[in-house]
């Protein structure tokens, strides 16, 4: 009998060595190799099949589509950050933190296709089925079409797809799932690379949907494999603080639509509800004629949502002074700070500032730029912005402000919740239809919109 062979296999991208280190030398990790048995059997690597059946090349304008390739599943938020349902024959990954709601989530999505007469199936590889009914009890769900298996073999999940034939599946979670033909532990890469792949393989040669549920690790990305991210059609995160009833669904990957969608939902008694208005809650405390505090429209996917951004600029007393993020990238607020200092002449190299996104949300596009430089400035001069005032608008380094994408949808979202006033980009006031409501102000530099503020 072969001696079975050992390999350290990095947790976080893959990588194999013989021996184990301390650090990944692929990905830098640190103490990222485990000890895994890599069995010889030529069953392990069988579903590394590719796709089609040996077909040759055809014009890609003979290829059909038959209109009716995506499912809906009728939660509004959930089907917009897909791009417009879930594509058949796709999968998706959802990763999120421990107790956020992503299997609250999928079991309502399940429940809304369900709804809809097809047949669909849950497999839990974490809760008994007497808890999925629990939860299913509380949240109101009681259809025949809705499948609940309680299983962690990978092997009998497939076989239990074959015969019952769902249309949409949810793998909760994927790092529970584990093949006996390999002899490393449930949730290691080499599991989660072959169960995957083989789920993966089911769903795109019969067009089954699959829906799998990642861990993330303390720092946020998906347990274990970032190669599970690159196999999949789209990865989700569903984020949020658990001291917040808020809840984010955002598209960092997808294959059949925009990145950067969010949908926004409330965590209540009984299950996750669909926020419409995201911009209302996200200013709904929010303090009027306070210094620090600016309305920015800022986009996500396709959306404008009105979010407050806080600023906070005090004297400090240490060496070096603090500077504190949340929401926001720390780094690019760095820059904007020592625009400020060099092209306004803002002596902030010894003050403690503070950015923060109130709600919860976070904000990555470069268009809150202004919106952050307004929230320093207001607060380091105790001078409140106006309060029916928004502003949007990339800053470069030499403190002009430039143009950014989708500035007519941005207007007309702040026009809706009220406001009077907004300041941005020069070069994207040309493109956008005043109107009697809106004041619009183009500025083309920090300096000019600092006049104009204050
Ligand atoms: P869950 O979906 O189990 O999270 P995950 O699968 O991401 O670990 O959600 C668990 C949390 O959601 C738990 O703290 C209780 C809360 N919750 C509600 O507030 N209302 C509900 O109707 C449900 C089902 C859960
Ligand atoms: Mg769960």
């Amino acid at each position: 009998m072969a001696k079975p062979k050992t390999l350290y296999i990095c947790q976080s991208c893959g990588f194999q060595s013989l021996k184990w280190l301390g650090r990944c030398p692929n990905c830098e990790e640190w103490n990222s190799l485990a000890e895994e048995r890599i069995s010889d059997q030529p069953g392990a690597r069988r579903e590394w099949q590719v796709l089609g059946s040996g077909e040759s090349p055809h014009p890609i304008t003979d290829i059909q589509l038959n209109g009716k390739d995506r499912l809906l599943c009728g939660i509004e938020e959930f089907d917009r950050v897909l791009g417009g349902g879930i594509v058949l024959g796709s999968v998706i990954l959802i990763g999120g933190d421990p107790g956020i709601g992503k299997s609250t989530l999928l079991l309502q999505v399940l429940n809304g296709l369900a709804n809809q007469g097809l047949k669909v199936l849950y497999v839990s590889g974490e809760e008994s089925a007497t808890q999925t009914k629990m939860r299913a009890e509380r949240l109101g769900i009681r259809g025949r079409d809705l499948l609940v298996l309680c299983e962690t073999s990978v092997d009998s999940v497939l076989q239990n797809i074959r015969e019952t034939e769902p249309r949409v599946v949810v793998i909760d979670s994927i790092q529970t799932i584990f093949s006996p033909e390999l002899q490393s532990a449930a949730g290691s890469i080499s599991q989660v690379r072959e169960t995957s792949n083989r789920i993966i393989h089911t769903a795109k040669s019969t067009a089954l949907s699959v829906l799998l549920i990642g861990h993330v690790t303390k720092d946020g990305a998906i347990a274990g494999p970032r190669v599970l991210e690159h196999m999949v059609d789209t990865v989700l995160y569903f984020e949020g603080d658990t001291g917040h009833s808020y809840r984010i669904l955002r598209a960092v990957k997808n294959r059949f639509g925009s990145t950067n969608e969010i949908g926004v939902f409330e965590m209540r008694d009984a299950g996750l509800e669909e926020v419409s208005s995201p911009s209302e809650i996200f200013l709904a405390e929010r303090p009027s004629n306070a210094s620090g505090s600016v309305v920015v429209p800022s986009v996500e996917g396709t959306r404008p949502v009105l979010v407050e951004l806080q600023g906070l600029v005090t004297k400090s007393f240490l060496a070096m002074p603090r500077r504190t993020t949340t929401g926001v990238d720390y780094h690019r607020v760095a820059i904007l700070v020592a625009v400020l200092e060099k092209k306004i002449g803002l002596n902030l190299f010894d003050q403690d500032i503070f950015l923060n996104v109130a709600g919860g949300i976070k904000v990555t596009e470069p268009g809150a730029d202004l919106g952050m430089v307004a929230a320093i400035a207001s607060s380091f001069r105790d001078r409140p912005v106006a309060e029916r005032t928004v502003l949007f608008g990339e800053v470069g380094l030499g403190g002009e402000v430039r143009a950014v994408a989708q500035a007519e949808s941005r207007v007309k979202e702040s026009t809706k919740m009220g406001f009077s006033r907004c300041l941005l980009p020069k070069a994207n006031l040309e493109r956008i239809k005043p109107s009697k409501e809106m004041e619009l102000v183009g500025v083309r530099s920090v300096a000019e919109t600092m006049k104009i503020l204050f």
